[in-house]
């Protein structure tokens, strides 16, 4: 196949393009700096600019687009970015997908288009929540619109945290949990749905190559686990302590709206889509999962 990755250069995307090489695939980069590699095509979400050669005869599209959602502290403009960095460079590709005829448009979102729902399990036929993150995954799935209606089958990519040493919230974690500073975040109780970093790009390489997958997909472990069973499992991993609890409180003061959006509430979301289409997942618990992370 011969597919083309917007927002390769990202954790996620990095690991996919290495994947798809990997089993054969011709990749091709949109970068939004000038072209530097013969597989590199120069676009500018902003302006709506797509070369056209770089679709060209294109199987799949996939878009990983996005600025941090927790690299930064929100503020008005930053939650401006977050949303245009997301639906802006969304709405452009699947306008071009949608001229070129590209089979097949894959398009993160995130699990955050479910609300925190308590102990509800959540599938992909569950209703969008209400907060800032669940508007934003909302409007950024909504902005695929313009290639499913021309016809591309259209995979939105529902994602829990994807867990790897080298990226997302792994990263941040593991220096305070090797200094013995890791412990429960508020209550707990709170669902944090996961995925391995492998499952994650066994899911989307399973969603490009299985027509029958289409529509929103959550990719999460089997298995969502609370946080207080994160935390307990993290620890066990890394045979450290993780007695500490950081309030509710604290985690507001440091981090503000983030910590209500995406830290003190998650939805338990399961894969019910990839289930029901048979992707079989490497790593079906936390602990198969945190394993296999600190095993590399
Ligand atoms: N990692 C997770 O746990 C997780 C969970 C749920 C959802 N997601 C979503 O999955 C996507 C990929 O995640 P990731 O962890 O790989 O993210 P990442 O490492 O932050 O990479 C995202 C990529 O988006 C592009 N980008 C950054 N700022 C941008 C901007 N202002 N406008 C347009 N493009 C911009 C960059 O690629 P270029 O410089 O190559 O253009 C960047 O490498 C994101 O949309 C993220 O929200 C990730």
């Amino acid at each position: 196949m011969r597919v083309v990755v917007a927002g390769s250069s990202g954790f996620i995307g990095t690991a996919l393009v290495a994947a798809l090489r990997r089993d054969g695939h011709e990749v091709g980069r949109l970068v939004r700096r000038p072209a530097a590699a013969p597989d590199e095509f120069g676009w500018d979400p902003a302006r709506a600019q797509v070369p056209e050669r770089a679709l060209r005869g294109a199987d799949a599209v996939v878009n990983l687009c996005g600025a941090g959602i927790g690299s930064r502290r929100w503020n008005g403009s930053y939650k401006q970015e977050l949303r245009d960095s997301r639906i802006t460079p969304t709405d452009v590709l699947a306008g071009a997908v949608a001229a070129a005829g590209v089979p097949t448009l894959i398009n993160a979102s995130g699990v955050s288009y479910y609300d925190g729902t308590g102990d509800r399990v959540v599938t992909e036929t569950s209703p969008p929540g209400t907060g800032f993150l669940s508007t934003l995954c909302r409007d950024w799935e909504n902005a695929t619109q313009p290639a499913a209606a021309a016809g591309t089958r259209v995979v939105r990519l529902r994602s829990a945290l994807v867990l790897s040493r080298h990226g997302g919230l792994l990263k941040m974690l593991e220096p305070l949990y090797s200094l013995g500073l890791g412990g429960r975040l508020g209550n707990g109780r709170q669902y944090m749905p996961w995925i391995s970093l492998a499952d994650e790009i066994g899911a989307i390489l399973f969603a490009l190559t299985h027509e029958s997958v289409s529509g929103p997909v959550n990719t999460t472990g089997p298995a969502p686990v609370t946080n207080a069973e994160f935390t307990r499992a993290l620890a066990r991993i890394m045979h450290r302590p993780a007695a500490l609890v950081v309030p509710s409180i604290a985690l507001r003061a440091v981090v503000g709206e983030f910590a209500d959006e995406a830290i003190l509430h998650g939805p338990r979301a399961i894969p019910a889509a990839l289930e029901q289409a048979g992707y079989e997942f490497q790593h079906r618990t936390i602990g198969q999962a945190l394993t296999s992370v600190f095993q590399r």
